[in-house]
């Protein structure tokens, strides 16, 4: 899996500049943080690389095939190697629909995939809801609940349930733990660092909070006003050649 950004600019209007010739580049099994403050660009790059939205300049390739947001065919190839986990867990899932018909959404939409979890198995498709269930840590119980029942950690990992379950080569998270409090953060924290692990799994992690950034991804990249101004390995987090606006995040994070 190689997913590489190539000078990628987007403009929303004459006077805003949402990225400003962005590169950058993930490979499989890797964790990439990027981190930057509101209104950096993050979001919007998200929604770029998922191809929600058009882009001004640059190239987006992935496993060398450009990522044409026009071209209907090569996105649905795309959508089932990439999976997306936002901010608001609440607002992705259906609330007329019990948590398993939610999870099944992306293995109904792609029925020729077939997950390595599935392989050999005969699962109804609740019960293939519940084994995902048990992967994020939730009880199967929660299989019939709607989400109104759920707490906003619980959707999250649902959430987390649903993007994996078609073994997605990459998993892209936006703000997915901005939402919860500071104990539920640390253990979706923890639940991805563990999936990436076991699984080898890629994760472009987005988040304004380095210390989230740092403890998940081993290569991170700072955002600010669109443009990439710092691009490190985690191990030379403190080195002296830090951007100045990079050493101030660090100070504000506390983790020096
Ligand atoms: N649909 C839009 N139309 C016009 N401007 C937009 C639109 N979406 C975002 N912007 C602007 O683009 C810039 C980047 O926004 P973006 O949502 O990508 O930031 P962000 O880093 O995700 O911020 P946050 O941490 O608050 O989520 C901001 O100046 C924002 O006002
Ligand atoms: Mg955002």
């Amino acid at each position: 899996m190689s997913l590489v950004i190539n000078r990628v600019s987007k403009d929303y209007s004459k006077s805003v500049t949402a990225l400003n010739a962005i590169s950058f580049q993930v490979n499989s099994g890797e964790a990439v943080g990027i981190v930057g403050e509101s209104g950096s660009g993050k979001s919007t790059l998200a929604k770029v690389l998922l191809g929600l939205e058009s882009y001004k300049e640059g190239s987006i390739t992935f496993n060398g095939k450009p990522i044409a947001p026009k071209k209907r065919s090569l996105l649905r190839d795309y959508r089932k190697s990439v999976q997306m986990i936002f901010q608001d867990s609440a607002g992705a899932l259906n609330p007329k629909l019990p948590i398993w018909k939610s999870i099944m959404e992306p293995l109904d939409n792609f029925k020729e995939v077939t997950p390595s979890f599935l392989a050999g198995k005969n699962l109804s498709r609740k019960e293939t809801a519940e084994v995902l269930l048990e992967r994020v840590g939730l009880d199967k119980q929660f299989a019939e609940r709607y989400p109104r029942e759920l707490s906003g950690g619980q959707k999250q990992r649902v959430s987390i349930a649903r993007a994996l379950s078609i073994e997605p080569s990459l998993l892209i998270c936006d703000e997915p733990t901005a939402s919860l409090d500071v104990t539920v953060q640390v253990h979706i924290l923890h639940l991805l660092k563990d999936l990436q692990k076991k699984m080898n799994m890629t994760i472009l992690f987005i988040s304004h909070d380095l210390r989230s950034v740092t403890f998940l991804c081993k290569k991170v990249i700072v955002l600010r006003n669109g443009s990439i101004v710092d691009q490190f390995e985690l191990s030379e987090l403190y080195h002296q050649d830090r951007h100045p606006y990079t050493k101030a995040l660090i100070q504000a994070a506390s983790i020096q």
